[in-house]
């Protein structure tokens, strides 16, 4: 399994380019199961989860043409299979937003549970209720979800908790149920607005993505979509922190400040420099080191849970005590013990981590367990003294594109090392 080296004490300038959303182009990709008709879909990012997602979807019959700049053409009119085996379900738990548009499309789908995870178990229970609510007849058995209906129905779906891809799936399955759809309590992420405009693209009437009230009229049939997924947002956070921790100066090219507000206004709280344009971020920390923030994750508009162990590793080198309270997932607090290992000064109280800032961190040999835990232990091996080895970074190849190489070219001494 493949390990990346990073030697400490180089700080970050210079400017790269943002790859498109993970967590929109998942989804996205998902939409091809809707309609009959040919989609193209741009700025996707390429990743593990995006390979994964394609693999699945090619099973199912849909072709599937990349070009060079990974842009992807896909052709719905042999979809003949509506099976989404654990084999492929267990390494990408984001397979479940094929439930959706199978059921509301085809009228079946065999899935497989996506089971939990690193950081939590992660029910989908939401899914399944908000599916039977507008019609579909659902066993869960053996650890797959077997759904039938004729054609869904529109009702009204009051969701218990905010969940991105449980809002998704059934925005989806509604986009062609029979009659008017309102999903209350609805997640506002930016990738919800983007997925809904590719939806809006191929036909579907959609109106408040990016609200707590999603409303869906349904109909009869979909077009293809014509794309380009949005920036990603938490990989622009990430590489931010990574100039902030650094005392750098860079700028983000291809990105957009409007989607991570809660992640700016902590950044210049800790001391940055920010300023923006329409496609690009700079930051610009002056050589100062960051001042210790407090944060509390949340829903959409609010502090993103995806970028709270970035934080964490921000923290372990301010100036300063920072608290940081998770209240998304049960267990994503994994790369604490690892950051402990590198000197950083952390205690844990139920789901807060005080972090007690030092000047610097000891290079030291870790392990990723999820993907944004991975992100955290980079940014830590950034400023570490020494030379960090990271192992299990497939973690990390599931959600940040070239990520050596972006590094690389803002000036941190960075390698893979293949078994
Ligand atoms: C999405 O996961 C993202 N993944 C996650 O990003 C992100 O951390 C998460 O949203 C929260 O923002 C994708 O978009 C592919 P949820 P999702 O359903 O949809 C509970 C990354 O790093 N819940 O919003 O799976 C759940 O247990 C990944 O890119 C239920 O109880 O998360 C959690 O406590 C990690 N029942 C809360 O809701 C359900 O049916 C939010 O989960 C569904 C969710």
């Amino acid at each position: 399994m493949d390990k990346l080296l990073i030697t400490g004490g180089h700080q970050l300038n210079g400017e790269i380019r943002i790859s498109g959303a993970k967590n929109a182009a998942l989804p996205i990709l998902a939409t091809t199961l809707l309609t009959d008709a040919t989609s193209k879909i741009s700025n996707v990012p390429h990743l593990q989860d995006i390979i994964t997602m394609m693999n699945l979807l090619k099973k199912m019959g849909v072709n599937l043409e990349l070009d060079d700049n990974f842009n992807i053409v896909a052709d719905s009119s042999n979809i003949n299979s509506f099976n989404a085996d654990y084999s492929m379900v267990k390494t990408m738990r984001a397979s479940i937003l094929v439930l959706g548009p199978l059921v509301t499309k085809f009228g079946k789908a065999h899935v497989s549970l996506p089971g939990g995870c690193a950081i939590g178990a992660r029910p989908v229970n939401l899914h399944i209720q908000g599916l039977t609510a507008m019609g579909a007849k659902i066993k869960v058995e053996n650890g797959y979800i077997t759904a039938e209906a004729d054609r869904l129905h529109g009702t009204t779906l009051c969701m218990d908790v905010v969940t991105v891809t449980g809002t998704e799936n059934l925005m989806m399955a509604a986009t062609l149920a029979d009659g008017l759809t309102i999903i209350e309590n609805a997640a506002r992420e930016p990738e919800i607005i983007d997925l809904a405009n590719c939806l809006i693209g191929m036909g579907a009437k959609i109106t408040g993505a990016g609200t707590d009230t999603i409303r869906i009229e349904g109909v009869e049939k979909l077009s293809g979509c014509n794309h380009r997924v949005l920036p990603d947002r938490i990989e622009t956070g990430t590489y931010l922190i990574a100039a902030a921790m650094t005392s750098g100066k860079i700028r983000l090219n291809n990105t957009d400040a409007n989607i991570l507000d809660a992640v700016l206004l902590k950044l210049l709280e800790s001391g940055a420099t920010i300023t923006r344009g329409d496609d690009w971020i700079e930051l610009d920390m002056q050589g100062r080191r960051p001042r210790a923030i407090d944060i509390h994750t949340a829903p959409y508009p609010a502090f993103p849970t995806d970028m709270q162990a970035q934080f964490t590793a921000l923290n372990t080198i301010a100036e300063g005590v920072g608290m940081l309270t998770e209240t998304i997932f049960e267990n994503r607090f994994m790369h604490i013990s690892e950051l402990q290992r590198m000197g950083a000064k952390i205690r844990l109280e139920g789901n807060t981590a005080i972090v007690t800032g030092n000047r610097k961190l000891q290079a030291a040999p870790v392990m990723a367990t999820d993907l944004r835990a991975s992100a955290g232990l980079v940014l830590a091996g950034l400023v570490a003294e020494g030379n960090t080895l990271i192992e299990r970074i497939y973690h990390l190849d599931r959600g940040y594109e070239q990520i050596e190489a972006k590094l690389t070219q803002l000036g941190a001494k960075i390698q893979r090392i293949s078994d």
